[in-house]
């Protein structure tokens, strides 16, 4: 059998027929192509399990990530995103939004004696985008500079299968175990380090939006822990804090260093978060 993550499956093919299509990335039971044809440009994504290995028992739930990420876009907009199985798990088509990440966008400010600052009206976009998820009741779960994307018309907050807030239904649900460690607020790797998982919060998002602001004015990590740490001991650093020091200038800078204070109740609300940068 040919390995269903380095071509489309026929479902998909039937219903988007696309005259062209790449890949553009293949990881971690995520296979996620760029598809365009006659019914426009898309982005399919395909979940699939992840196998037992050595270092990392087997992750079968991350197969339904697709499916449960649909579920949120249908709950959260009107037009519909499509949804199925497949061979080995589930998948979505949705929207292609054109840009560059937030990471991309903010490169020229951590090129090396760089006096670039990073653009605030960017920043307030990002923070509007995951405001606009906030108020509909939801917690993204998963923030991180590559989830926004900085089009002409606006920042699109992509990759909603972690979101919680609103009820999912149980064929698609799976529970929360954490997301990249250089984004997940103290509270969020406490709690995984003790039972494994945890529950994404407005609060959690918040100090994420401010680690992502921080690695991509800067280049550096928001908490210090050696590149090939294992994720426990990645978990540990966060949970025991602090965090570097804020080296963004100005207002800026004070405004993520008060996002990424260790006791949620005391970093600002998203709202807050754009007021700030309202100026
Ligand atoms: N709707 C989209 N439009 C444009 N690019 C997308 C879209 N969805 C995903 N991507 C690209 O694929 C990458 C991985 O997608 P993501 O939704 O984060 O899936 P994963 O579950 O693999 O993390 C994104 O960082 C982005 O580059
Ligand atoms: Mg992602």
């Amino acid at each position: 059998m040919t390995d269903p993550t380095t071509e489309l499956p026929l479902v998909i093919l039937d219903a988007l027929m696309p005259t062209s299509q790449r890949q553009v990335l293949n990881r971690r039971g995520s296979s996620v192509w760029e598809a365009k044809g006659d019914r426009g440009r898309h982005a399919v994504k395909l979940g699939y399990p992840i196998l037992a290995t050595e270092e990392h028992p087997a992750q079968e739930w991350i197969a339904k990530a697709p499916a449960r990420e649909a579920y949120v876009l249908n709950w959260l907009r009107e037009e519909r995103t499509l949804y199925g199985e497949w061979e080995l798990g589930t998948w979505n088509v949705q929207p292609w939004h054109e840009g560059p990440d937030l990471w991309e966008l903010w490169k020229p400010c951590r090129v090396e004696g760089s006096t670039v600052e990073p653009k605030l009206d960017v920043a307030l976009s990002c923070a509007e985008a995951l405001a606009d998820l906030h108020v509909k009741g939801w917690a993204h779960g998963d923030v991180q500079p590559a989830h926004f994307i900085v089009g002409r018309r606006g920042v699109q907050l992509i990759d909603l299968a972690l979101a919680h807030g609103q009820p999912v239904i149980e064929a698609f649900d799976f529970p929360f175990r954490g997301c990249l460690v250089h984004y997940e607020a103290p509270e969020i790797s406490r709690s995984v380090l003790a039972e494994g998982t945890a529950v994404p919060t407005p609060e959690a998002d918040v100090y994420a939006l401010g680690a992502a602001f921080f690695i991509s004015a800067t280049g550096t990590r928001a908490v210090a822990y050696p590149d090939d740490a294992p994720r426990p001991v990645q978990r540990q650093a966060v949970v025991d804090g602090p965090h570097r020091p804020v080296t963004v200038p100005g207002a800026f800078g004070e405004l993520i260093g008060e996002m990424l204070r260790p006791r949620p109740a005391d970093r600002p609300t998203i709202g807050e978060v754009c007021k700030a940068l309202d100026y």
